[in-house]
């Protein structure tokens, strides 16, 4: 039996197999990815002179999809040097690899037949004890492993990962019933802590947990929707954000999807089952004369929307014609909005007697009822479809948090009061009590089953912090931030500002925090479990001091986030900061300063500030700089203008990075600093890294002098935006800012290799800050991105 998994053989390297093999390269794993051998050459294979016993032909299809990764948005690698660890090969010459593998995946395409002839190869090259696993999105384990050894059908299971396979989070595992238990509990803990997944068990049945149940609403939304007589976009515009989904609602996810696979997956169900169930599968008569005339959506082209220049258009379902996109707005829209957080939302929208209202609970109504019906049949639990929706179709709550969240017992009663059938267990549990299939208790979430309450189960390695906090308090708070005991001895500061966004009250939390971990606690955190760990410094209130002339103000308040980075920096205990998402201007500096960092996967990192008409004021570009310089290999000679100029087109670019990896690349995180693959993780893994470098005698870095580039670096640095300017590249403007961080990174007018103070960095920086902020076209910035959200290149 594996316990390791080490090297992996993936087959079929279309969509889902290279995406996967591409996820497993990310975090570290060597893949062998194997397609079939093509019948026939292309003309430039002809022309090469190329037979169909060549490698390079025999490995086109492969090969072809390897590349395909490097082009592919959004990117399923996290840098491009990971694509070394994905070998290319075929299914006839390279089958006897197959024993390399610790885990072969099956991804090719979804048909029995097809996939059988592939495991009956594997069982025949396969090493006695390797996992192996289909992709499949509905296809039934037991059928797939007829036939096949008592080895394989023991280590033999479903992997179902939704695309794309490095973002999306949902991974169901199927286990059949000749499944080892062990190896689906190995798969488990592999899938959650190195692929950072995250996992639910399902049962093998039609389209397993997340597709089963969100196909069925997706249909009865179609079904509403052609009932009720709405829109296409009048159902997205009630569908999506508004009750806690994603922006694509219902339509465009659809899109998205493509209306192909869509059918295909609602057809799967449809052939196996009977009744009143067949009938809502039943792909309804518009969306198959789409199918028809190849309206499949983004890949088409068309599909429910098309895109006409900027504008965009909904199909109107009855005349198949395209139209302009409608939205709907009621009293209970209206009302909705105004309420917090999805709970409050989808309550204010349900009961609304209004058009809004009514869709939406002729759309709850019925797919709660069928979670319900469904929910034993398919998952172990209803927690397992709740966390299968959440993950698998970025849902804010699953459907029984949903039923709670409207009511129990008000939702049943207009249900039964309108003829709907709520299954037996449902009015049992009600009957006896259980009022909610939820309840919290001493920051523990339990969900009920079976006439009880039960814990629902967690990787150990998960932290809830609003739980967390529920249970334990908090050390101090104010509007921005809370200082955690957070265990162990480790504090945590939490920003939960709108946004996140850097103001003065975070300011102060940083220096509370610091002062008490370096008295109370072994060590600090910084991370939180917002949307993004912070979008930068709270521009508004800015841009207010800057139009009344604060500047005064101002100034003070950039020397006192200079102060507290310097805090963080020179702490006595060790600080971790623990970014994620979006981590931009402010945020990238608390993260700079901190002496660790333990980032997710996915952190998109940058200095962001020209893009609002200003340059980093609280030590941004001056530790974005030393951290270059430190990362050199001892005794090499620095080459300090070639680093300033690396460091000032980071900056001078607003370059983000699409990854922790490439964070690494572009210098915001130093080799000593981790990655967390699972989000889930990142304040766990954050904490042992304080509790390591507290256990190895942690000391702050010394204060050091920083030798600068001076004059020289800056003629490069100038000569670079003037070319820039020249060619068109940049505005006038942009110019004027590029010239301020160019002297700033040089340390001004110093010769070349002079040592500077890290204050004097500090004051440049903060000197420069405050003359574009008093300029019109960098308060111009600042207003568009406050109200269009995106940066004005004027
Ligand atoms: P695809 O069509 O992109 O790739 C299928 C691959 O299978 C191709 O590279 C093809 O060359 C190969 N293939 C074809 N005939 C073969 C044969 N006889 N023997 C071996 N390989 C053969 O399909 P996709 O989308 O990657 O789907 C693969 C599997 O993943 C399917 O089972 C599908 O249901 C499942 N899946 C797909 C998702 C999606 O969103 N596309 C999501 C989750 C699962």
């Amino acid at each position: 039996m594996v316990r390791k998994i080490r090297k992996a053989c993936v087959i079929g390297s279309g969509v889902m197999g290279s995406g996967i093999a591409a996820h497993l390269a990310n975090v570290g794993i060597p893949v062998l990815l194997l397609d079939i051998v093509p019948k026939d050459l292309t003309p430039e294979e002809k022309e090469k002179g190329l037979t169909l016993q060549d490698k390079a032909v025999r490995n086109r299809i492969t090969e072809t999809n390897k590349a395909k990764l490097l082009k592919q948005k959004p990117a399923p690698l996290t840098k491009k040097e990971n694509l070394e660890l994905i070998e290319a090969g075929n299914l006839e010459d390279d089958l006897p690899r197959i024993r390399e593998a610790d885990w072969i995946i099956e991804a090719v395409v979804e048909n029995l037949e097809v996939k059988r002839s592939v495991f009956e190869k594997i069982d025949r090259y396969r090493r006695p004890g390797s996992i192996v696993s289909s992709n499949t999105s509905g296809i039934s384990v037991r059928q797939m492993a007829e036939g096949r050894s008592e080895d394989f059908k023991r280590h033999f299971l479903g992997t179902h990962f939704f695309n794309p396979p490095r973002y999306l989070k949902l991974l169901e595992i199927i286990p059949a019933e000749e499944t080892d238990p062990e190896v689906t509990e190995t798969m488990k803990t592999f899938a959650e802590d190195v692929l950072g997944k995250g996992v639910v068990i399902a049962k093998d049945t039609p389209n397993f947990i997340a597709n089963r149940i969100g196909t069925y609403g997706l249909l009865v939304t179609v079904r509403e929707m052609v009932k009720g007589g709405y829109s296409i976009g009048e159902v997205d515009s009630v569908t999506g954000p508004l009750i806690g989904r994603p922006k694509s609602a219902t339509f465009r996810t659809l899109d998205v999807v493509g209306l192909d696979t869509f059918v295909h997956v609602a057809n799967n169900v449809y052939h196996q089952v009977e009744g009143e169930e067949k009938e809502v599968f039943k792909v309804p008569d518009f969306v198959l004369k789409m199918l028809e005339k190849g309206w499949l959506g983004a890949k088409s082209g068309q599909g429910f929307y098309l895109k006409k220049g900027k504008e965009i258009f909904e199909l109107d379902i009855r005349a198949m014609v395209y139209v302009p996109r409608k939205k709907l707005k009621t009293a209970s829209t209206e009302a909705a909005k105004q309420q917090r957080g999805a709970k409050n939302k989808l309550k204010a929208l349900v009961y609304a007697d209004d058009r809004a209202g009514r869709l939406l609970w002729n759309i709850f109504a019925p797919t709660l009822i069928y979670a319900a019906e469904r929910a034993y049949a398919i998952a172990d639990d209803l927690a397992a479809v709740d966390q299968a929706m959440k993950w698998g179709f970025g849902w804010e709550l699953g459907p029984f948090e949903s039923w709670d969240a409207i009511g129990l017992e008000k939702s049943v009663e207009r249900m039964e009061k309108e003829g709907y059938v709520v299954p037996g267990w449902v009015k049992e549990m009600l009957a006896k009590g259980f009022k909610s299939f939820y309840k919290t208790e001493k920051g523990k979430v339990y969900y009920y089953h079976q006439g009880e309450y039960k814990a629902v189960r967690e990787n150990k390695k998960t932290i809830h912090l609003k739980l967390w906090k529920e249970e334990h308090g908090v050390i101090k708070k104010n509007a921005g931030a809370s200082l955690i005991d957070l265990g162990d001895d480790v504090a945590l500061l939490e920003f939960h500002s709108p946004n996140n966004a850097i103001g003065m009250d975070i300011i102060q939390m940083i220096n509370a925090a610091v002062e008490e971990a370096e008295k109370n606690f072994k060590g600090l955190v910084i991370g939180n479990q917002g949307k993004n760990f912070c979008v930068g410094a709270n521009i508004a209130l800015m841009l207010m001091e800057a139009q009344d002339e604060n500047f005064d103000e101002l100034d003070l308040v950039v020397r006192q986030f200079q102060q507290a980075m310097l805090r963080i920096k020179y702490a006595r205990k060790p600080v971790v900061a623990a970014p994620f998402n979006m981590t931009l201007g402010g945020g990238a500096e608390v993260c700079l300063h901190a002496p660790r960092i333990q980032a997710s996967m996915e952190t998109y990192i940058g200095l962001v500030e020209v893009g609002v008409g200003l340059i980093p004021g609280g030590g941004g570009s001056k530790e974005l700089y030393v951290k270059h310089l430190e990362r050199l290999p001892q005794g090499i000679k620095v080459d300090l203008q070639e680093v300033v100029m690396k460091v000032f087109e980071t900056v001078a670019m607003a370059k983000v990075s699409a990854s922790a990896e490439e964070a690494r690349e572009n210098g915001f995180l130093s080799p000593e600093d981790s990655i967390s693959v699972n989000p889930d993780h990142l304040l766990y893994d954050a904490k042992q890294r304080v509790l390591e470098l507290y256990e190895k005698g942690f000391r702050p870095k010394p204060r050091k002098k920083i030798p600068v580039a001076g004059e020289t670096g800056y003629a490069a640095m100038l000569l670079a935006a003037q070319t820039m300017h020249r060619s068109g590249y940049i505005s006038d403007h942009d110019l004027k800012i590029a010239k301020k961080l160019a002297y700033v990174l040089a340390g001004g007018k110093v010769p070349f290799g002079t040592e500077v103070d890290e204050q004097y960095l500090l004051d440049l920086e903060r000197e420069a800050f405050l003359s574009l902020i008093g300029e019109p076209k960098t308060q111009e910035r600042m207003q568009h991105m406050l109200l269009k959200g995106k940066p004005l290149r004027n």
